[in-house]
């Protein structure tokens, strides 16, 4: 098996600061004896909280019917990538989009009535993805997430953004606008006539406004070597971004499914926030990468960017500190935040989103 390190920038050398998680071969022995291997149909409990090592296409028939509440999709984008052993390779826009349908097809059939579907892509593959999936589903919105880094190209526009597609089964699902709401600094602290504040709340770090979440995103970084979430794998989706989808679109011990688990993101938050969860990656070690980092969610339950129930901009963790500070008692999953937070008040400030 080999221990992938793709083209994501990893220093050679693990410093202090270089969170990376990697694994030893003691713990590909102990974490892959954990993966399921099916052979048989499978019930929903045999699926509960568990990871399928295995090629999506060969299993899909033995999932069960409707149990899914919420079908986070992350696939391979059409471009030519190496996923650790393998390699997906680009092909033409209509090859592409049956290649989703092939899967995708099977998927449907997994589903609650009122389960909600998110399904990524890049601006190449994003019509294919909608074109696929409007087949099967109600098409409700399409996210914009700044991905802020990006490669500069001499003769076109640097590629900073992806889509996210957001679909529901049918005309009743769950939307939880209030767990996802946004909390702002206040450039201008507008006052009524009383000089109260309006829309927004003075405290000890600043002025903010909570606000209500848009389908444009630009409070997510991708996972780098300095944040502990932080794996080898190389389209790598940040804790913060899974976070606001199952928080909005499912609740507390919904089954919550990603068929192109990577390492295992969907997982760690669906686990973090409560929902049961179980994945599919064809790739050994990603599984590995995955189960270890579930198994930190029993000792850390916090989430970078996400205290006190609110989604925070980029580049305010003085701000989160204080606020985390001044309240009496956290919420459990934000408990470790404090002391992650003075940890890294003394360096890598600028690192945190
Ligand atoms: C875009 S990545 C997903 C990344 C993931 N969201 C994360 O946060 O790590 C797509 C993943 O699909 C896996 N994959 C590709 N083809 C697959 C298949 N037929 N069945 C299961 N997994 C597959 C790849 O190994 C890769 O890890």
């Amino acid at each position: 098996m080999k221990l992938g390190h793709d083209k994501k920038q990893i220093p050679a050398k693990k410093t202090n600061r270089n969170k990376t998680l990697t694994l030893t071969k003691l713990e590909i022995k102990k974490f892959s004896s954990r993966l399921l291997i099916p052979t048989a149909n499978l019930s929903v409990q045999d699926l509960e909280n568990k990871i399928i090592h295995d090629d999506l296409l060969e299993i899909s028939d033995y999932l069960p019917n409707q149990f899914v509440d919420l079908l986070f999709i992350d696939p391979p984008y059409n471009i030519t990538k190496n996923f650790n052993e393998r390699t997906f390779r680009e092909r033409k826009h209509e090859d592409y989009e049956s290649w989703l349908d092939n899967w995708l097809k099977k998927l449907v059939r997994i589903l609650k009535p009122n389960s909600s579907i998110y399904i990524c892509g890049d601006w190449k593959s994003s019509s294919a993805i909608f074109n696929a999936a409007r087949k099967y589903f109600i098409p409700q919105n399409r996210i914009t997430w700044e991905r802020e880094k990006g490669r500069g190209a001499k003769s076109n526009w640097k590629n900073c953004s992806e889509d996210i597609w957001f679909f529901t089964k049918s005309k009743n699902f769950t939307f939880n606008v209030d767990d996802v709401k946004l909390k702002r600094k206040v450039i201008a602290p507008y006052r009524d006539e009383k000089g109260t504040p309006k829309d927004w709340e003075k405290h000890e770090s600043g002025n903010f406004r909570i606000t209500h979440p848009s389908n444009v995103w630009t409070d997510i970084t991708i996972p780098f070597w300095s944040m502990p979430e932080n794996t080898a794998h190389p389209t790598q989706k940040p804790e913060k971004l899974l976070a606001k989808i199952i928080l909005a679109s499912s609740n507390k011990g919904d089954f919550v499914f990603d068929p192109f688990l990577g390492s295992g993101t969907t997982a760690v938050v669906a686990k973090k926030l409560e929902r049961k969860y179980c994945g599919v990656e064809i790739d050994e070690y990603y599984c590995c990468l995955a189960e270890k980092r579930l198994a930190a969610v029993d000792k850390d339950k916090s989430i970078q960017g996400y205290s006190g129930g609110v989604f925070w901009e980029r580049n305010t963790l003085s701000e989160q500190v204080s606020s985390a500070r001044s309240q009496k008692s956290p919420p459990k999953a934000d408990q470790p935040l404090a002391e992650k937070v003075k940890s890294k008040l003394t360096g890598d400030l600028f690192l945190f989103p």
